[in-house]
């Protein structure tokens, strides 16, 4: 394949919006669910700060005082986007592995984590040894009654121990399949069970607002490259308390409030600093922030009914496709966000991928999508429900967002029929 780089076209200030995106003429980006394209909004904050950028927390300069409060600013904006409450903490961090990670180095001694077998790899594998991982359920009820069996068992005993700590870990919506999960109702069965609960919103939070506070939730993980800011920021918002007391994240200059001249002499800071050491990410804060203020001022509803409209016009034209089978966990009508995962029968995935760059300058992803025990499941299912033998071990997906369109789903959908 040869790729000409043409630079994007540059809209004039008038017609562009904050939740544009910015692209590349003739290429048509169908992964938003890998990273998502630059908005408009992420890339003007970046540009209006750069010639001030400077030291964060560290300098008495004006240009590090500006730097210092827009960094404290986005901190303020992130946490008001995901409806952190007064007393919780927002910990920027380089992406929600990073902050699912940095949970599960702040889990007080002996807690127990449960999560479900159908989430991304960066909610399986931080966890510490003695996790609980919940089969995959059939339907989001399911879900709920599975993890209220699992709690009630966790506590059972003559002396059901209250304090000790369980954390229940579930993704919003899927990044192989966009299905919604309950949330909500899987917040109410840990509260019921005196277990705290974190929700990965990756991929959940580009396409609908997440209220930590709505949805009685105690952690929420998002990264800033999935949400329209691609300069390397993500976010852990949650419960001060776990967070205070744990080891620091990261040890060195920014964490802490006192040090000594003997070796462990170290008071470590409270509040986000303790797990921020080190020069933070000012310009990706600044981006994230930036998004989020554009969102909260735009028509959520608006933005998701075209987004879901869009969705319906690829199922419907996968469904159309004799050779082609969606992967689904739970029923078709389940809630999903803009990402269908399938499999063109008869045809290797990476191989479909690779085509449909070369030929059809359309950008997807292919493989399992580091979620592999659930991709594996879903291909198993898939093979199963189509009857179909010849379907390849790894699928492809297509996810969308803003600036997505008809013409996008559709250039898609007429390549994909011409591999039958
Ligand atoms: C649901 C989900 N959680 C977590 C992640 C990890 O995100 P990141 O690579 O930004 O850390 C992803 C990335 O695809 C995801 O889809």
């Amino acid at each position: 394949m040869t790729l000409t780089l043409v630079p994007p076209p540059v809209p004039s200030r008038a017609a562009a919006g904050p939740l544009d995106v910015l692209g590349v003429p003739g290429q048509i980006n169908l992964d938003y669910a890998a990273t998502a394209p630059c908005a408009r909004a992420a890339a003007d904050a970046v540009a209006e700060l750069l010639p001030w950028y400077a030291s964060v927390h560290r300098g008495a300069g004006a240009l590090s005082r500006r730097c210092t409060l827009a960094y404290e600013r986005a901190r303020q904006t992130v946490g008001d986007f995901v409806g952190a409450r007064a007393d919780d903490h927002v910990v920027f961090t380089r992406n929600t592995t990073d902050a699912l990670n940095l949970l599960a180095r702040a889990l007080p001694p002996g807690a127990t984590v449960v999560t479900f077998g159908g989430e991304h790899h960066a909610n399986l594998l931080p966890w510490p040894r003695g996790s609980v991982r919940l089969p995959v359920p059939e339907d989001p009820a399911g879900a709920v009654r599975a993890l209220d069996a699992a709690l009630g068992e966790l506590r059972r005993g003559t002396t059901p121990d209250r304090d000790l700590p369980v954390l229940v870990a579930v993704t919003g919506a899927s990044n192989v399949t966009g299905e919604r999960w309950p949330v909500a109702e899987l917040a109410r069965v840990a509260r019921r069970h005196w277990a705290r609960i974190a929700v990965d919103a990756a991929q959940l939070a580009p396409h609908a607002p997440v209220d930590l506070h709505v949805l009685d939730v105690d952690y929420l993980a998002v990264s800033g490259h999935k949400l329209y800011a691609p300069f390397g920021a993500g976010v852990l918002v949650g419960r001060a308390d776990w967070l205070d007391a744990a080891p620091p994240y990261l040890a060195g200059g920014g964490a802490t409030s006192h040090v000594g001249a003997a070796t462990h002499d170290v008071r470590w800071a409270t509040g986000p600093a303790r797990h921020e050491a080190g020069t933070p990410n000012l310009l990706g804060a600044v981006a994230l922030a930036a998004v989020c203020g554009a969102l909260s001022g735009a028509d959520r509803a608006a933005l998701h009914d075209a987004e879901q409209a869009l969705l319906a016009r690829l199922r419907d034209g996968i469904a159309a496709l004799p050779h082609v089978v969606e992967l689904r966990t739970f029923g078709p009508d389940a809630p999903r966000v803009g990402i269908a995962s399938f499999v063109v029968a008869g045809r290797d995935s990476a191989e479909v991928a690779a085509h449909l760059a070369a030929h059809h300058d359309i950008g997807v992803r292919d493989g399992l999508f580091c979620a592999h025990p659930l991709a594996r499941r879903l291909l198993t299912e898939a093979a199963g429900r189509s009857g179909r033998r010849d379907l390849p071990p790894t699928a492809l997906r297509a996810s969308i967002g803003l600036g997505s369109t008809e013409e996008h789903v559709d250039a898609l959908l007429a390549a994909l029929a011409t591999l039958g």
